[in-house]
């Protein structure tokens, strides 16, 4: 019988102490994509261990990658350069397999990849990846569920990758990693430039690409004929950080956040301030202050430096406790609010108009059977749960392993009271699951 983990959660404790965030999810995803573009070996360092890093594993070795994990670091080595089908039941549990479309196309010519189709914070479509992977000469068709990409050698184009969203981070990444080996100059216009592209990005350039203007709206690649590997550190995990920090506040407790970049988080920082909670930070932590009261504040999540949409579920957990009424505004997914109907089970005051959700502060949460419907909702509800009075009981905390290392363990040294129980199905009602 199929068993899946929940988290019970004991409300009501102060968090207190330092915890270690570990490298960013959403860079190693495109990273270890990327090793498919290089002739010889890469090390990828500081890579988390978690779910989606499993899966881009297994994909890996389908296309025929060498793949050898030494604790945080993973090796990865082509060793037959004639697979090209990402299937549908690994791409299905992971929209970010999409990854690997741009480089297999650049370096192998072909590329049959699973399409991610939608999932629950919206639709999520690909158009942009398409566009672009097209500018660059690729021909494409969408048979049986699958994308079909081929091409000889792709040309360098200029390329605007703006969207009615505004920016596609996967869909940079995937133009990005196809153009590096592409004959001539793209330029990519309207490039996101959250970290985790960066990341990758300089990556890319120690690999032997030829990358300007990392960091800014306007990418200019200079094609090369090949890149070879190199060992590589990934930067730290901005989301995790961040939800730590809002777990401090939340907690009334004080937590030192270490391996943490308070420029990458500029964003969650600057509406701490606003709050009227005090901030601290050096090169490597951060830390906020437990506050007397919590100042309501509007968000409004944007593409980065914006406000990250990674982060809205957990602002929302700690906006339920502020003083007034707070207004959260998604930008980037209108629908990703699926935390809203759990965190009202919990006692919440919530009411959502179109893409906004009105916040009305209320004095406390009650622990409730919740269910996280993806990674950060997941999240958003783990932080709920440690301030609601009474027991909460979180199901389908799979969605939470994706992208989150130990959280239970990481929470629970701060003084956390976190168990992880698995329960056997069908325990549970079929459409719960
Ligand atoms: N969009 C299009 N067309 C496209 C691509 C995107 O219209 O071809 C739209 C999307 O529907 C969305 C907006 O553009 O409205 C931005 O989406 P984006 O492409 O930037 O998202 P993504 O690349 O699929 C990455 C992260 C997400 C994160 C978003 C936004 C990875 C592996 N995933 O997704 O992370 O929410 O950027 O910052 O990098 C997570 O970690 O929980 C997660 C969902």
């Amino acid at each position: 019988m199929p068993v899946l983990d929940k988290f019970v959660i004991e409300g009501g404790r102060k968090l207190k102490g330092e915890v270690r965030v570990g490298g960013a999810k959403n860079a190693a995803l495109p990273i270890l994509a990327a090793t498919i573009l290089c002739n010889g070996k890469s090390t990828i360092r500081g890579v988390p261990a978690l779910r989606d890093v499993d899966t881009m594993c297994q994909i890996l070795g389908i296309l025929g990658i060498r793949v050898e994990r030494n604790n945080d670091a993973i090796t990865c080595e082509a060793e037959d350069e004639k697979k090209n089908t990402a299937p549908y039941e690994l791409v299905n549990t992971m929209r970010a397999s999409v990854c690997v479309l741009g480089p297999l196309l650049a370096k192998r010519g072909s590329a049959r990849v699973s399409h991610p189709g939608g999932c629950t914070i919206g639709v999520r479509p690909i158009d942009l990846h398409l566009k672009g992977l097209q500018s660059l000469g690729a021909k494409i068709d969408i048979r049986h569920g699958y994308i079909e990409a081929s091409a000889n050698r792709l040309k360098g184009a200029d390329i605007y990758l703006g969207g009615p969203y505004g920016s596609s981070v996967t869909g940079t990444e995937n133009i990005m990693m196809a153009s590096v080996l592409a004959e001539g100059e793209t330029v990519i216009q309207d490039a996101a430039c959250e970290p985790e592209v960066q990341d990758l990005a300089r990556f890319l350039n120690k690999c032997g690409a030829k990358i300007e203007g990392i960091g800014s709206k306007i990418l200019t690649i200079k094609g090369v004929k090949e890149l070879h590997g190199t060992d590589y550190h990934i930067i730290p995990d901005r989301i995790e950080a961040g939800t730590y920090l809002v777990a401090s506040v939340l907690s009334g407790g004080t937590i030192t956040v270490r391996n943490a970049r308070a420029r990458h988080l500029g964003a969650l920082l600057h509406k701490f301030e606003e709050m009227g909670i005090e901030v601290e930070s050096g090169r490597d932590w951060c830390r906020v202050a437990p506050p007397k009261r919590i100042k309501p504040v509007d968000v409004v999540t944007q593409p980065y430096p914006g406000f990250p949409t990674d982060l809205q579920a957990q602002i929302m957990a700690l906006l339920c406790f502020a003083e007034g009424i707070s207004v959260i505004t998604e930008k980037i997914y209108p629908d990703r609010f699926m935390h809203v109907a759990e965190l009202t089970r919990m006692g919440a005051n919530l009411r959502k108009e179109g893409p906004s959700v009105i916040v009305q502060g209320v004095k406390k949460l009650y622990g409730a059977p919740v269910q996280a419907s993806d990674l950060r909702a997941g999240a958003g509800l783990i932080l709920a749960g440690l301030v609601a009075k009474g027991t909460t009981e979180l199901l389908r905390v799979y969605h939470i392993d994706r992208g989150y290392e130990r959280i239970e363990d990481k929470l629970n040294s701060l003084g956390a009271k976190i168990e992880r129980v698995a329960e056997e199905y069908p325990k549970r009602p079929i459409e719960e699951m």
